[in-house]
Parts: structure tokens; C-alpha cells; sequence
């Protein structure tokens, strides 16, 4: 197994500042070297404590580690100091719609890292990244699909304000996972399925790089976002959409193939019954053909193009 790393990271902190303080005033960026979860401390600073009051500034605050770090649906996220860049942005928000925007996050983390991407749809001969509605990005490429990051939004609202905490993991090197132990003496164990990570694509950029290219443009987004919806990005989303023209079984057990996302960034599956728009933050949604386990902290890979 690779070692985890131990020198110190040189987190682009102060240039990270610069770029954003004159659009988001009260900007600070912070750096724990370890942490239960990033999403968790700014959802508990926000909401305050007996005598502290809640903190509703914009702030980034990067986790070296996170000892509980949380996905969507209640699953873990897991992550190790230098091979994953895990981070959250928290600030008052007031869209006059929030459907998207976990959306939104992925096609701005996506272009950042991969901005030449669209232009290779279908050509899976070299990785590119990929979105998997509502809050996935894929590597695709000659090897398959695997997960690369997750995208957890939270909101709170107190005395009038919304905050809206924006939590982002992202498998930077590599690491071998140990294998599951075997479900019964009938099923031998499986392989691990190695995670996509970004150093497949863009092999020098490390976690410190990944979020200096990945900031600025994600929080120009979200405020783009906040004034006009979801409906500007339709295109670019549907540019990296992994599910369109796919068959697809929502948790719900309900199966069809997916049509991309509205306006309003519901995913649209044509079922038996018609045109389905899935709206529900509870719905998760995989592509038929997938037969890895569905455990998000273990990414999981795909045969089919992106
Ligand atoms: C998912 O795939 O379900 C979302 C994963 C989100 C993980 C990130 S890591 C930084 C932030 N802190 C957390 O506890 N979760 C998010």
C-alpha cells in the first residue's frame, strides 16, 4: 500500500485570499490538519453554540483529514492527508431557486480540472471527467468509469440569513484499498475497486495546485448561480453527462433511461409511466449496467463510455 504522505502541504492559502476577498468580503481561509468533517464544523459554526454566537461569513476551510467525513445519503466519505483534497465552502447564500447547484459545483469543478473535456465526448481513448447527476464526477477513460470526487451541499437558515455549506472530495494519488472481507463463505471476497484519481489525468497537480485552479472559478459559479438558477449551465452539464440515453434504476426501484437534467437541474427519466423529472436530494440513481457495490466511499467503476 502507498505510505501516507507526512511532510508538511503548502496550501495556497494567501493567493486563494487574494483571488476572492474583493468578491466575497469577510473571506477567510482556513487549514486543520485533521477534523471529523469540514461540512460538519461549518454547519456547527453557523448554527452557533450557548454563548457563541452563529457565524454566517464566507470562509473555506481545508481538512488535511477527516476522521468523519460524510457523503450524500448518510454514507462516509474517507480520504487520506496528500491523496485526496477534501475542503468546504461556507457562505450566506439567496438564490431564488437552490435546485442545481450541487450540480453547478460539479460542472465548475469539472471544467477547472478538465477544461478541454467536452471536446472528446465518445472518444474514450484518453480520460476525461465526467458528470454523474446530482453530485459525482467520473474519470472516464480506456479503463472504464470510476468515481474522482463527490459533492456533499448542506444548507441552514437563522434569523433571515441562508448559509449554504459546500463540501468537496477529491481522490488526488492513488491509494490501494485492502480488500472487503468476503460477504459469506458463498462469495468469495472482491477485488477493491480502485478509485479514480486525479493524477491519472493530470499527473502533476497535487492537492494544493488542484484547489487553486479549482476555487475561484467554483465560487464565481455560485454566485452566478445565485442570480440566475440553474438554466445558464443546462448545456454544459448535458457536455459531461455520464447517465444521458443510459437505462437507469432510481433507489426507489423505479428503472428508464435518463434525458439529462431540466432547467431546474432535475434529472428527467423516461419510465413506463412517462417523462419522471427527479428532484428528491434521497433518490440516488445508477446506470443498469453497473454491478459494483453502491458504497460511495468506494468509488465505484463502470464499464460503459462516458
Ligand atoms: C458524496 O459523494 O456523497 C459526497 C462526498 C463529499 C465529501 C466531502 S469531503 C469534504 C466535505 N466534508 C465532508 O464530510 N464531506 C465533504
Amino acid at each position: 500500500m502507498t505510505s501516507p504522505l507526512t511532510s508538511p502541504i503548502r496550501w495556497p492559502a494567501e493567493a486563494l485570499w487574494e483571488a476572492l476577498a474583493p468578491s466575497l468580503p469577510g473571506f477567510t481561509v482556513e487549514v486543520l490538519p485533521e477534523i471529523d468533517s469540514s461540512n460538519t464544523e461549518l454547519m456547527r459554526r453557523f448554527r452557533g453554540s450557548p454563548g457563541t454566537p452563529p457565524r454566517a461569513e464566507p470562509v473555506l476551510l481545508v481538512a488535511e483529514q477527516q476522521t468523519a467525513g460524510r457523503g450524500r445519503l448518510g454514507r462516509s466519505w474517507q480520504s487520506r492527508r496528500g491523496d485526496s483534497l477534501t475542503f468546504s465552502l461556507g457562505l450566506p447564500l439567496q438564490p431564488a431557486d437552490w435546485s442545481g447547484l450541487s450540480l453547478v459545483a460539479g460542472i465548475s469543478v469539472a471544467e477547472s480540472l478538465d477544461p478541454g473535456g467536452t471536446g472528446n465526448a465518445g472518444d474514450t481513448s484518453q480520460p476525461r471527467i465526467g458528470l454523474k447527476w446530482p453530485n459525482d464526477l467520473w474519470l472516464c477513460g480506456p479503463q472504464g468509469n470510476s468515481k474522482l470526487a463527490g459533492i456533499l451541499v448542506e444548507t441552514a437558515s437563522w434569523d433571515g440569513i441562508r448559509y449554504v455549506v459546500i463540501g468537496i472530495g477529491i481522490n488526488i494519488r492513488a491509494i490501494e484499498l485492502p480488500a472487503p472481507p468476503p460477504l459469506s463463505a458463498a462469495m468469495p471476497a472482491m477485488a477493491a475497486i480502485p478509485p479514480g484519481c486525479l493524477q491519472d489525468l493530470l499527473p502533476d497537480v497535487d492537492a494544493p495546485e488542484a484547489l487553486l485552479r479549482i476555487l475561484p472559478p467554483l465560487v464565481q459559479a455560485v454566485q452566478a448561480f445565485e442570480q440566475f438558477g440553474f438554466a445558464p449551465f443546462q448545456a454544459r452539464f448535458a457536455a459531461r453527462d455520464v447517465l444521458s440515453g443510459r437505462a437507469v434504476q432510481l433507489s426507489d426501484g423505479t428503472q428508464g433511461t435518463a434525458h439529462g437534467a431540466s432547467e431546474t437541474g432535475a434529472l428527467l427519466v423516461h419510465t413506463a409511466t412517462g417523462m419522471k423529472e427527479i428532484t428528491s436530494a434521497e433518490v440516488s440513481v445508477r446506470p443498469l449496467a453497473d454491478t459494483a457495490p453502491a458504497a460511495v466511499a468506494n468509488p465505484m467503476k463502470d464499464a460503459g463510455p462516458c
